[in-house]
């Protein structure tokens, strides 16, 4: 007990060894003091809930063959190496890690380890490898590891260390990746990181770590990045600044840290133009999305031309930015290894070059809100990879080319919100891997097209609203059974609701409004249990509504205004414990409305436009029902319904 707490007072007693302190002292030093052992236990000792790594961390076996720990092979009983990463550690990191001197090679990764990271680690002047990445740590980057001479690779990425990029990293004696990303560190990059260079290559039990990286992305860091700061870092090959605040300009230096595979610039305020040069890194990945770099019909995409021929390009992304003129043909000669294509939220225009059917490599394509016009190329067709593909948001026209069938890997299209008009080709049903469909807000015309019938694969959104098809709704769109949301409102649909909807058991939401439907209200539809949304607004609805919808207990919100429904609200509603939208205005209902369950707060039902509706809670100002009534015109509504039915 009173060692222990004398452990946990020595950080206070003592300063922390500096690391330039000799090898030769430091190992006969070391012999004198506690072992490694009781450095280990002490340890596990500091850590709050024992994890079931560490169970066979005991004193009766040797250290050397516990979990995680390596020991030297030319100096006995000293540990080499302790990897603890993914162990389940939740406590604190005991100061006595410092008595580890023979430590080369320190992975803490992936763990709950809190508190400040212990300054004894200054003592471990024989480390290489420090890895605490995705903990929870707070406080600043350490300053003992200022004099560490021999470590090459900090990684303390994913937890929340405070404060500023200490400027001495960049006088670093050893070349050093970095990795900082995900934590709450402010300031500016020091300058003094321009020379922060030629990263190095680690080997760690021969395996050659090849993460040689720059990261600091998703802190609070800002100001602008040091002009030269691409200079002098030959063997960079990471580089993540996304989600900072950096301002001015992209440096065209970066151009000259050739062996860049990752660029990643995203979520910051760089301005002006993209550097020509940055297209020579030829890099794997490159992202400045959400930035305010600017392209014209006048300069501004010179980066893409020396992209070209670049066959190691995978991902290009440079959503949200203030790209205007026209996309450069040239994007036809990417490297048909291009898998990632992101352009959308930008200002282009123009037409999509036809050429970009040769990016057969390309699964994901992203032009979404842009000022595109003209047709979709039919080239589309020979990208026989793309899994996803959005062009919302623009102002395309024409008709969809039946070359799109040819896409068979698709799984989500995106056509929502341009000009295309005709109706869908045939083709459309040879998508059979489409998850999701966004066909909405555009002139489509037709009957509603029985294609979508084939694609049991439709599992998320098919939406249709806000076009022109018309005719009736077919009974087999219940085929589509896996469908999460169906909206095909707004078109010229009529007809009476088929009686299949009830097969509709994934479906969540179901938007039929603004169509001219007509007929009774399908008792069926009350089988979608798992429906939350219904909204069947502005149609022409007739009969009464069903008491069977009441058995939706899991529905949110219900739409039935401005249709010409009449009788009752059913007494069943009241048990619609989920309800709290209903809107049944606008339509001939008559009879008292309910004034129990989820009618006794009825402030978001609405119940204008039905002049025989009487009684309710007194916030609707209904008038009061003629005593007795309520029973008797009850009941002449269900003769009537009898009547009716038969
Ligand atoms: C760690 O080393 C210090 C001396 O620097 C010594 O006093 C202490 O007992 C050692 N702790 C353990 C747990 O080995
Ligand atoms: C110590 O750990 C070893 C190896 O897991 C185990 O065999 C032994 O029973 C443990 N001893 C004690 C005292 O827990
Ligand atoms: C360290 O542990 C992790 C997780 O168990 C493992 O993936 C990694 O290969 C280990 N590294 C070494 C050098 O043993
Ligand atoms: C450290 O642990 C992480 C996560 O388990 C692992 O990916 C990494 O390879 C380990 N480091 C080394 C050098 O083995
Ligand atoms: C770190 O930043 C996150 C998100 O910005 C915030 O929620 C958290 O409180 C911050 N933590 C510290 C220790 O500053
Ligand atoms: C980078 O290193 C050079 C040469 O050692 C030195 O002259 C220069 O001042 C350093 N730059 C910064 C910003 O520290
Ligand atoms: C960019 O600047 C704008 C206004 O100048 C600011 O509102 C925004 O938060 C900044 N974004 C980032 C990522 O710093
Ligand atoms: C790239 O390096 C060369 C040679 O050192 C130098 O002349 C050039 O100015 C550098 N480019 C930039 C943009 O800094
Ligand atoms: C790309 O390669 C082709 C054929 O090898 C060549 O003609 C063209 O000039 C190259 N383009 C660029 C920008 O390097
Ligand atoms: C689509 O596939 C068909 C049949 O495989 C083929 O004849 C047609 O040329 C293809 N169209 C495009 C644009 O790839
Ligand atoms: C229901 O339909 C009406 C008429 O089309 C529309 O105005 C309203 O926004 C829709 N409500 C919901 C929640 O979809
Ligand atoms: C009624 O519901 C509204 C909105 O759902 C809520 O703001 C209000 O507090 C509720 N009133 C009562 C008396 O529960």
């Amino acid at each position: 007990m009173f060692l222990a707490m004398l452990l946990l007072l020595l950080p206070f007693v003592l300063q922390p060894l500096p690391c330039s302190f000799s090898e030769a002292a430091a190992s006969s030093f070391s012999k004198e003091i506690a072992t490694d052992r009781e450095a280990l236990l002490e340890f596990k000792a500091s850590l709050s809930q024992q994890s079931a790594a560490l169970v066979s961390w005991n004193t009766t076996s040797d250290f050397c063959q516990w979990p995680g720990v390596t020991c030297s092979l030319r100096h006995k009983g000293r540990v080499s190496a302790l990897n603890l990463s993914s162990a389940g550690l939740v406590g604190t990191i005991s100061p006595s890690i410092g008595n580890l001197t023979f430590l080369k090679y320190l992975n803490l990764s992936y763990n709950v380890l809190h508190g400040e990271i212990p300054s004894t680690i200054g003592n471990l002047w024989r480390l290489q490898y420090l890895n605490f990445r995705a903990n929870s740590l707070h406080g600043g980057i350490l300053d003992g590891l200022r004099n560490c001479p021999g470590l090459i690779y900090i990684m303390l990425d994913q937890n929340y260390l405070t404060g500023g990029i200490p400027s001495w990293l960049g006088g670093y004696p050893n070349r050093v990746a970095l990795l900082l990303s995900k934590n709450n560190l402010t300031g500016t990059i020091p300058p003094s990181l321009e020379n922060l260079s030629s990263l190095k290559a680690l080997y760690v039990n021969t395996n050659q770590l090849e993460v040689i990286a720059f990261g600091v992305d998703q802190n609070d860091l800002h100001g602008t990045l040091p002009p030269n700061w691409g200079n002098n870092q030959p063997n960079l090959v990471f580089v993540y600044l996304g989600v900072n605040h950096f301002t001015g300009t992209v440096p065209a230096s970066l151009a000259n840290a050739t062996m860049i595979h990752t660029l990643d610039l995203g979520d910051n305020n760089f301005t002006g133009r993209m550097p020509p040069a940055i297209g020579t890194l030829c890099p794997g990945i490159l992202t400045f999305d959400a930035n305010k770099i600017e392209a014209s019909g006048t300069g501004g995409w010179e980066f893409i031309m020396p992209l070209m021929n670049c066959s190691r390009l995978r991902v290009l992304s440079f959503r949200f930015n203030m790209l205007a003129g026209a996309l450069p043909g040239s994007v036809a000669n990417l490297s048909t290894h291009l898998q990632v294509f992101y352009t959308g939220f930008n200002q282009i225009n123009g037409m999509i070059p036809p050429g970009i059917g040769n990016l057969v490599g390309l699964k994901k394509l992203q032009l979404s809100h842009n000022h595109l016009i003209g047709v979709l190329p039919s080239t589309i067709g020979l990208l026989k990879n793309l899994q996803a593909l959005w062009v919302d948001g623009n102002q395309l026209s024409g008709i969809i080319p039946p070359a799109t069938g040819n896409l068979t890997q698709l799984q989500l299209l995106t056509f929502d919100s341009n000009n295309f008009e005709g109706p869908l080709p045939g083709t459309i049903r040879n998508l059979q891997q489409l998850s999701s469909a966004n066909l909405s807000n555009n002139a489509f015309t037709g009957p509603f097209p029985k294609e979508f019938f084939n694609l049991s694969s439709l599992s998320y959104i098919l939406d249709l609203s806000d076009n022109n098809f018309n005719g009736p709704l077919p009974p087999e769109v219940a085929s589509l059974t896996k469908l999460a949301y169906l909206n095909i409102s707004r078109n010229n649909l009529s007809g009476s609701l088929p009686d299949t909807l009830s097969n509709f058991q994934s479906l969540l939401e179901l938007h039929l409004d603004g169509n001219s439907f007509s007929g009774s209200l399908p008792t069926s539809i009350s089988e979608m249990r798992g429906l939350v949304v219904l909204n069947l607004t502005k149609n022409l609805l007739s009969g009464t509504i069903p008491q069977e919808f009441g058995r939706m207990k899991g529905l949110q919100e219900l739409y039935l205004a401005h249709n010409n429904l009449s009788g009752q609200i059913p007494g069943t509603f009241q048990n619609m414990d989920a309800l709290y939208q209903l809107d049944i205005s606008f339509n001939h209902l008559s009879g008292q409305v309910p004034v129990h369950g989820v009618f006794a707060n009825s402030t978001r039902f609405v119940f204008v436009g039905n002049d025989g509706l009487c009684g309710g809670t007194t916030e609707l100002h209904l008038p009061a029902c003629p005593v007795q009534s309520g029973k008797h015109s009850n009941m002449k509504i269900q003769l009537q319904v009898l009547l009716t039915m038969f």
